[in-house]
């Protein structure tokens, strides 16, 4: 088999020899220009169904569909050349059955051109996590805090404080990395607890809101970026604040259109200069 173009992505093996390295740090992205800035920059681009309420303004990311996490899947893939990308499955396309989440997953894959899939849950999504990977999808997990089952839960919570709850998260994160999942998000899970799971999996962890003991650390862009309002999870560092400087570039725009100050001569097009 001849191979016309070797791809300079991070690939999923150098992924999982950064466990107990340099730590991993992963972003999301949803868009092609916030893709291509963030790129470089970081080791993975995850396009997250957190895209719902982030980009779509939903109030969980339950409504959240496969066709919508391809089309932004294949935006970020398109847009980037460096990070390893993954795209999340969303809440009803895994679930049922492995066979069901195979025909998810590989849509995924063939449509965006993405390097893994991630699912959320624990001990029972096990099974899946093999069947995938056996077919050649690699799969990141998610445990703690898992998000496409709120309702389940009761809220948005950090997870792990009860004992026996703690228990059933290492078990879960244990049992899919046993089932060949090449990393583990652990999202909203208190800190001993993350650390433990750190310890007892052989594949990189990446928390949010989880323990600076993780492998790595992913974090939603907005939060990153200021664009998600007066909402600032603890767990999230604002690094920039954008959202007053987007307010501020549209209402100049806005004057300067009702002054007559845009277009300027710059801005319009005329005859070429050689026209009699
Ligand atoms: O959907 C998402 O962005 C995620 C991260 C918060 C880990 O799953």
């Amino acid at each position: 088999m001849s191979v016309a173009h070797y791809s300079s992505r991070i690939t999923i093996p150098q992924l999982v020899a950064r466990k107990g390295g340099e730590p991993i740090a992963v972003l999301t992205a949803y868009t092609a220009p916030v893709a291509r800035l963030v790129d470089p920059h970081v080791d993975a681009i995850l396009v997250g169904d957190s895209l719902g309420m982030v980009i779509y303004g939903m109030t969980s990311t339950l409504p959240v569909t496969l066709d919508m996490m391809i089309a932004h899947g294949k935006a970020a893939v398109t847009a980037s050349s460096h990070a390893a990308v993954i795209v999340d499955l969303p809440f009803g396309s895994y679930q049922a059955s492995p066979e069901q989440a195979f025909r998810a997953a590989a849509r995924v894959m063939v449509e965006t051109g993405c390097d893994a899939v991630k699912l959320e849950g624990g001990i029972e999504m096990a099974e899946t996590v093999a069947f995938l990977v056996a077919r050649g999808v690699p799969v990141m997990g998610h445990v703690g805090l898992v998000p496409q089952s709120v309702h389940v839960l009761g809220g948005y919570k950090a997870r792990g404080r009860d004992p026996k709850e703690a228990e059933r998260i290492l078990e879960g994160a244990v049992a899919i990395a046993e089932a060949g999942a090449f990393a583990i998000v652990i999202e909203g899970t208190i800190d001993p607890v993350s650390r433990q799971i750190t310890a007892a999996v052989p594949v990189p962890t990446i928390g949010i809101g989880a323990s600076a003991g993780c492998d790595g650390q992913v974090l939603v862009i907005d939060d990153v970026l200021g664009l998600s309002g007066e909402f600032k999870p603890k767990l999230a560092r604002r690094y920039v604040d954008l959202g007053p400087l987007i307010s501020e570039a549209a209402q100049s725009y806005s004057a300067d259109v009702k002054a007559h100050r845009f277009p300027g001569p710059e801005n319009v097009y005329g005859l070429p200069k050689n026209s009699a």
